[in-house]
């Protein structure tokens, strides 16, 4: 089947970055959130990023009033009905990709692939969830999402190899470099990163060096385009606490503690960029 319509389902940082990938693909979008105003936002979002690549010439303002063009913004899960592909992007909170996935399942067309965008939760029980559990896959896209290059493809348990293909010829057809990995906490991307993430909040609060210093060593020692707590802060430390935690929980293994700083920025609600403050402060004009 030729799929040519997208629905992405949560219009925050990885939402409108999906949403915008497709659109500059040629795919027709709609971009889906529980309220119109936060679907909005994420529109928002993407026209300054489409901006930001026309200004820097990587695209022309054609291209890219054309990529706006063909994103609808909804906050009706109806309009995902006629959609050849589903990307999940909503927050990492398993009980709630399991009650989307069920109404996707209820609503999407027999054919239509529902993937999520999940940075460590179990595929295969998200898939359970539906009555198409070879229809559902893991398709976990890196942040900045228009400029990195990488799809982590998951497949579940009970994922075709057919719905495999499509997903990859997809990720390639919105010049992406697909690698497939199996379904285990964190797949490959953040069972590396987070504990390395982790282990640089341990050197801050074990006072080995201040979070400059510990970036500056990973960024000139080890090429890191950014340091890990600049990293940190950029993902959100909301959501590496709910990463380590995934980890920890799937291999009931101690050495994916979740350091007791990240757990108290949290508490305190500092997310990072998002919320100008993590460990580093952004000021107002920072926030998403
Ligand atoms: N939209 C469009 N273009 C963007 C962009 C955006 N949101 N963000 C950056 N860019 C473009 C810039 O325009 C620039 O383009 P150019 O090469 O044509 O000049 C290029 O990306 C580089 O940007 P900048 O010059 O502004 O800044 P940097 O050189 O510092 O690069 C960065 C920014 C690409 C974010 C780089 O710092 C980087 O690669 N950081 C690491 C990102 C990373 O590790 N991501 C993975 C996070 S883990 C994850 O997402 C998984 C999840 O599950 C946790």
């Amino acid at each position: 089947m030729q799929i040519r319509k997208v629905t992405v389902l949560g219009a925050g940082q990885m939402g409108s970055g999906i949403a915008q990938t497709f659109a500059q693909h040629g795919f027709e979008v709609v971009l889906y959130d529980i309220g119109q105003e936060q679907a909005a936002r994420g529109l928002g979002h993407i026209r300054a990023s489409l901006v930001r690549l026309a200004n820097k010439g990587r695209i022309s303002a054609e291209q890219s009033q054309a990529a706006l063009d063909r994103i609808t913004l909804s906050a009706t899960l109806a309009d995902a009905a006629d959609s050849g592909l589903v990307v999940e992007a909503a927050p990492e909170n398993l009980e709630m990709k399991k009650t989307l996935f069920r109404e996707l399942d209820r609503r999407c067309g027999p054919d239509a692939i529902l993937a999520t965008n999940t940075s460590s939760l179990p595929i295969t029980e998200i898939a359970a969830a539906t009555a198409r559990p070879e229809k559902v896959i893991g398709m976990h896209f890196m942040n900045p999402v228009p400029v990195m290059p990488l799809v982590e493809i998951i497949g579940g348990l009970r994922t075709s190899d057919d719905t495999l293909a499509s997903v990859k010829a997809l990720a390639q057809a919105i010049g992406k470099t697909a690698v497939e990995v199996r379904d285990y906490p964190g797949f490959v991307s953040n069972r590396i990163l987070m504990p390395m993430i982790n282990e640089a909040v341990y050197a801050v609060y074990e006072g080995v060096a201040l979070p400059e210093a510990v970036d500056l060593v990973m960024k000139l020692g080890m090429n890191h385009p950014m340091g890990p707590l600049a990293l940190a802060d950029f993902i959100g430390l909301d959501t590496c606490l709910a990463i380590m935690e995934t980890l920890r929980d799937g291999f009931g293994d101690s050495k994916y503690r979740a350091c007791p700083l990240l757990r108290q920025y949290v508490q305190a609600g500092w997310l990072g960029r998002k919320t100008g403050r993590g460990f580093y402060d952004y000021g107002d004009e920072q926030r998403g």
